[in-house]
């Protein structure tokens, strides 16, 4: 079936119990046994809900995958993923990430004795110089956040199978709507769902999906025994947001796209880093492995830091706050804002910089973000 209808039906028909069209929240705890020794098909709510099934089910049918974990956060699901690593494993990590998913590899991953190590994946002679015996995972994001720097998944998929090393990909940026990285060769995919997957800004979730075996056996005990799961209804709120995705998906990236021309032709702007854009140093890549470019991505300003918080303390229209894959369009300065968790050498290698900007570009109308960029800019 078509996205388009996957994101409204996918793990939902009408409740067995009253005929409900749209899947009940399970707000409970625990579920009557059926008698001594005999648990229906739900038990404890940590081990499984009714709401999280229809949401796991729904996952995984959009990524094209056997299986979906809903998880807390995305960080939770992170969390789990990387409890798939034993210490003296080598996991190898795309240097330019989302700050909190660094934070966690250095200060919380690498402390329980797994040996991270940071590679610019996009050079793949770095990769393969990289491997090592004990090399047990790859893991990548792509576009990344906030320097919209697209990793050749098929190629990253391909030296994982070939050696046995489980790649996984932070797909928040693009969703499955854009991009599904198992068809590429990815073994598992990870989401913030709290981004465009629930598209909402009301919800914060996670998300693994796969359809390797061993590694969906691994993260349902993971996920079980750590506890990391989402709540029944966050899961029915996720749910809800799903089923617009499609077409939020299009606005988003039309409305993104729009923005991101009319900025490369203003003088006070130096770059706009945008997949989309011909300008951008791997646009074909883009192209060859998603069907768009979605609705996040950044620039620099002209005068640095000054000019960048004159900007970010003139909008109006668009609000200054983290987070990003909600309706409503947000700006923020990763240099304070999303990746302060970074330490401030880190950010400068890898162009993280006073003067970038990113911003998430919601479905309002083209013009009206257009004209508050352009009062914000000022002349
Ligand atoms: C690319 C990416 N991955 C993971 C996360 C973490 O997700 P959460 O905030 O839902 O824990 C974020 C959050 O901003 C993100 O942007």
């Amino acid at each position: 079936m078509h996205i388009e209808t996957i994101v409204i039906h996918a793990g939902q028909k009408p409740d067995p119990a009253y005929g409900a069209v749209m899947q009940p929240i399970y707000q409970t705890s625990t579920f009557a046994f059926k008698g001594v020794n005999k648990p229906g098909e739900f038990d404890y709510s940590r081990s499984g809900n009714p709401t999280r099934k229809a949401l796991e089910e729904c996952l995984a049918a959009l990524e094209g995958a056997k299986r979906g974990f809903a998880f807390g956060t995305g960080q939770a699901a992170e969390t789990t993923m990387l409890a798939y690593f034993n210490s003296g494993d080598h996991l190898i990590v795309h240097d330019d990430l989302y700050g909190g998913t660094y934070r966690l590899l250095t200060q919380v991953v690498a402390k329980n004795g797994v040996e991270v190590e940071f590679v610019n994946l996009r050079n793949l002679d770095a990769l393969q110089k990289s491997l090592r015996p004990n090399t047990r995972g790859i893991w990548a994001e792509s576009p990344t956040n906030p320097l919209m720097n697209v990793l050749d998944l098929r190629a990253i998929g391909k030296i994982g199978r070939d050696r046995n090393i489980l790649t996984i990909c932070d797909n928040t940026f693009l969703s499955p709507y854009f991009q599904r990285p198992l068809e590429l060769g990815i073994d598992v995919v990870m989401h913030s769902t709290t981004k465009y997957i629930n598209g909402h800004s009301d919800v914060v979730g996670g998300a693994l999906i796969t359809s390797n075996d061993k590694a969906a056996e691994k993260i349902a005990f993971l996920q079980n025994a750590m506890g990391t799961c989402a709540a029944p209804h966050d899961c029915f709120l996720v749910l809800r947001g799903i089923k617009t995705l499609a077409v939020r998906m299009e606005v988003h990236n039309r409305n993104a796209l729009a923005l991101a021309h009319w900025l490369e032709k203003h003088p006070k702007i130096s770059q706009v880093l945008h997949p989309g854009l011909e300008s951008h140093p791997q646009h074909q890549l883009a192209k060859s492995q998603a069907t768009g470019f979605g609705g996040t991505f950044s620039f620099r300003v002209k005068g640095g830091q000054d000019q960048a918080f004159k900007l970010l303390s003139s909008v109006k229209l668009f609000t200054l706050a983290e987070s990003l894959g909600g309706v409503e369009s947000l700006i923020e300065h990763p240099w304070t804002m999303t990746h302060v968790s970074m330490p401030q050498d880190v950010r400068k290698s890898v162009g993280i910089t006073e003067d970038l900007i990113r911003v998430s570009v919601g479905i309002e109308h083209i013009d009206d973000l257009i004209a508050d960029l352009d009062q914000a800019i000022g002349r």
